[in-house]
């Protein structure tokens, strides 16, 4: 079978089909599924079959592989995967066991200094219902502001640190603790778009504002642009693996299942470049 690929929403996103990443892909096949991602943000590539040497080779495709903080989700025998289980979520500072990365729209990894360009998901186990990822096209929900005050978002930075979450080990804190700043409005190195990069769970402050009002800032401004229009919501099937481009898209996992259930993600992430 041929590749094919086609719009999986109006919002964002594309389906692959006719890949299976445990056999060699033709460079130009690769090219391909690279500038369709650069175009629709997140690639949905079905019927997948990959053991963790598989899933990292293929990764490795698309480029360097970064380390991950939560070092204790890490595979043992292969550091580059995280394992996304919601049989071992830890409390958050309000007491909740929420999912990994449920709390809030967010882009992945922000308390790097180069974070990563794409996320890959990969589907170990899933709930009979629930358990869906959002994502949003941060480049529309930009579209959505008045000239006038895209003019003066492009001049923000956001200021950026790892979770106060007691689930953070010293570790993690020293290793990946320190403050990064970034633009609010991210350029996309390949089309040029810009988009909302936001992670509001590490994000201290705007700079320039305090804490508190950067938070109402940073609310009032997700609200007001992740809408409905923007908004793709993915039910998972078995074999599913997706890679999305953080420069360009927020998601969000949702809690909406019983954790006992185990619905395991493998996570592996691509470094990226300086933010601009
Ligand atoms: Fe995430």
């Amino acid at each position: 079978m041929s590749l094919k690929i086609r719009p999986i929403s109006d919002a964002l996103g594309a389906e692959v089909f006719g890949i299976d990443f445990r056999n060699p892909v033709l460079d130009s096949e690769l090219q391909t599924l690279k500038s369709e991602l650069a175009e629709h943000l997140v690639l949905v590539v079905r019927n997948q079959n990959l053991n963790p040497d598989q899933l990292v080779a293929a990764v490795r495709m698309f480029g360097e592989i970064m380390p991950q903080h939560l070092t204790e989700m890490l595979m043992p025998e292969h550091p580059d995967i995280a394992v996304l289980d919601s049989r071992n979520v830890q409390p958050g500072p309000d007491g909740k066991s929420m999912p990994v990365g449920s709390r809030a729209w967010h882009t992945d990894h922000t308390n790097h200094a180069m974070p990563p360009k794409f996320t890959v998901l990969y589907a170990v186990n899933l709930p009979e219902t629930g358990g869906d990822t959002s994502f949003a096209n941060m480049q529309r929900a930009y579209g959505l502001l008045s000239e006038d005050e895209r003019k003066e978002l492009v001049n923000l930075r956001t200021l950026n640190k790892i979770e106060d979450h007691s689930y953070v080990s010293d570790e993690d804190r020293s290793r990946f603790g320190e403050r990064q700043s970034h633009p609010l409005i991210r350029t996309h190195p390949d089309t040029g778009r810009q988009g909302i990069y936001l992670h509001p769970g590490k994000t201290e402050c705007i700079e320039g504002m305090t804490p508190e009002a950067s938070r109402i800032f940073v609310d009032q401004l997700l609200d007001r642009t992740i809408v409905s229009e923007v908004i793709y919501r993915h039910r998972w099937l078995p074999g599913d693996l997706i890679i999305w481009d953080n420069r360009g898209v927020s998601h969000r996992a949702h809690a909406d299942y019983d954790l006992k259930i185990g619905r395991v993600m493998h996570r592996v992430l691509v470094r990226g470049e300086v933010p601009f």
